[in-house]
């Protein structure tokens, strides 16, 4: 490792996987259920840290031409990929700073806008006590009184089990440098002797270790080399993080998967009845951490919550289909338990959605008596990836379909290209999930391509292909454009 890394590895860069919780409108919704005043507004100072190769920055800043969207990492691989995307797409409000969380003086803090929302996603859990440190210290000094911070790190006690497979991966890796692409070869190496050693010893069958395992490779080098082969990554107990962000007097909120906030979803009736003797708060949160499997937590604070009703809060929100409607109820699976709303009101919902986007109150009005609480349907429609929180209705961003264009560009030549992607919706305040092809099909359909002709779009991303295999793509195009076109012009993508 070199010094500047601080025991992060850095020869290799990170992928990109768009996280939708990380949308200021996303945790408005969380803010909405536990009861907590908050929104996103058209003018907003926004900070992503560690923000890796700057994917959220740039789609937060092209579907919000008036925030300023700060990201701030210390590899200068990640912060000129990002600087380039931005430049690219003229996006004079995507600000990327090269700088070490752990040694960021006041000065250079200062040069940091007092923040609305500040996110760290895959961090906290990474980084060494000093990095923490200075973290803590960005957060004292610059998120505003009333700001929201968003933290997504591996979680005790689920990620116990993977403890002994990091230290062992770190072993079989060997020492790791910054040398371009040499964590990955050492990942690569760890990962295969990993594979011939694992029947030999009494390893925690986790699910990470299940996809180490796997035949064929389901995961890539450079993702495992920045998963485990960092000196520092120690998952935490959601109390202790509490705890330590509470030094720069940040107050949980709740958990960024909505369904967490509802015990009844989460625990069994055994469960509820240990939970209802335990005082709410941390060790409420503790009891959810021991039943559900999930190793990653996502959550939200505030700095200086104020209270608001939280039936009121949640019956304004504005929500859009961005994905085709099932006929049937959709089913939430929690990890512990599974959910739907009952048939007929889902028609009814269901209907209700293809008019446009509608308040969740409306929603809820049509869902019978008392079966379900809003905050279930909430979580019901959110947790099933069907809805999207609306910030405003109807408007295109020129930004946004300079971005879209880049993204393409850039990462889906040929309509392929692996990572989680998005594309920047002005109407949802950030951006829309989207495969590499899809990147490509925005693309075509902004550059003028027919969207009756999707032989021509096939033959002009995969020239390579025959008759039969063009024909083929044509029918992927065809079938994924007449399912999107709808959603991305609800969305303000095209
Ligand atoms: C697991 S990656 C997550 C990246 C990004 N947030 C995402 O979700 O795609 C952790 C990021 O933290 C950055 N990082 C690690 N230590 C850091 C430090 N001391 N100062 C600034 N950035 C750091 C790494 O370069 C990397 O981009």
């Amino acid at each position: 490792m070199t010094d500047w890394s601080r025991g992060y590895v850095a020869g290799n860069t990170y992928g990109i996987a768009w996280q939708a919780a990380q949308t200021p409108a996303h945790l408005a919704m969380v803010c909405a259920m536990a009861g907590i005043a908050w929104q996103p507004r058209e003018r907003m100072h926004v900070a992503d840290l560690g923000c890796g190769r700057g994917y959220t920055v740039n789609t937060l800043a092209a579907a919000n031409p008036d925030w300023t969207v700060l990201g701030l990492d210390h590899s200068p691989a990640h912060v000129a990929e990002g600087m380039q995307t931005a430049a690219r797409a003229g996006l004079g409000n995507a600000l990327f700073v090269e700088a070490d969380l752990a040694t960021m003086s006041d000065a250079e803090l200062d040069r940091i806008p007092p923040l609305d929302v500040a996110m760290l996603h895959g961090v906290w859990s990474w980084v060494s006590d000093e990095v923490r440190a200075g973290i803590l210290r960005l957060l004292s000094r610059r998120l505003k009184p009333g700001g929201i911070a968003y933290f997504g790190y591996n979680a005790l006690p689920a990620s116990s089990g993977d403890l002994a497979l990091q230290r062992l991966l770190r072993h079989l890796a060997g020492p790791v440098d910054s040398q371009p692409g040499q964590a990955a070869a050492a990942a690569t190496t760890a990962m295969t002797r990993l594979r011939a050693m694992a029947g030999s010893f009494a390893l925690r069958d986790t699910p990470m270790l299940r996809r180490l395992l796997a035949e064929p490779p389901v995961l890539e080098p450079a993702f495992v080399a920045h998963e485990f082969l960092t000196s520092h990554w120690r998952p935490v107990f959601h109390a202790d993080l509490c705890e330590s962000v509470g030094a720069a007097k940040l107050e949980f909120v709740g958990s960024c998967n909505l369904f967490e906030a509802l015990p009844g979803l989460v625990c069994d009736a055994e469960q509820l009845g240990v939970m209802g003797h335990l005082p709410e708060g941390t060790p409420r949160e503790f009891l959810k951490d021991l039943c559900l499997p999930r190793s990653f937590r996502a959550d939200l604070f505030i700095r200086g919550a104020r209270r608001t009703n939280p039936a009121a809060a949640m019956d304004a929100l504005l929500l859009a289909a961005c994905a085709p409607l099932p006929e049937e109820a959709p089913i939430l699976t929690t990890g512990t338990g599974r959910a739907s709303l009952p048939q007929p009101a889902w028609e009814a919902v269901a209907a209700c959605l293809a008019e446009g986007p509608q308040p969740l109150g409306r929603l809820c009005s049509l869902v019978p008596g008392d079966t379900l609480h809003p905050a279930e349907v909430l979580a019901l429609l959110v947790g099933t990836d069907l809805v999207l929180p609306v910030f405003r209705p109807s408007v295109r961003a020129a930004a946004a379909t300079r971005f879209n264009l880049a993204a393409a560009a850039i990462h889906a030549p040929g309509g392929e290209g692996s990572g989680h992607f998005a594309l920047a919706s002005p109407v949802a305040a950030g951006g829309l999930p989207a495969t590499a092809l899809d990147l490509a099909l925005v693309a075509a359909l902004l550059e003028g391509a027919d969207p009756e002709d999707p032989q021509a779009l096939a033959e002009r991303l995969q020239p390579e292909l025959n008759d039969e295999g063009l024909a083929r793509a044509a029918d992927i195009i065809a079938g994924r454009w007449a399912e999107r076109i709808p959603i991305w012009r609800l969305f303000g993508v095209i």
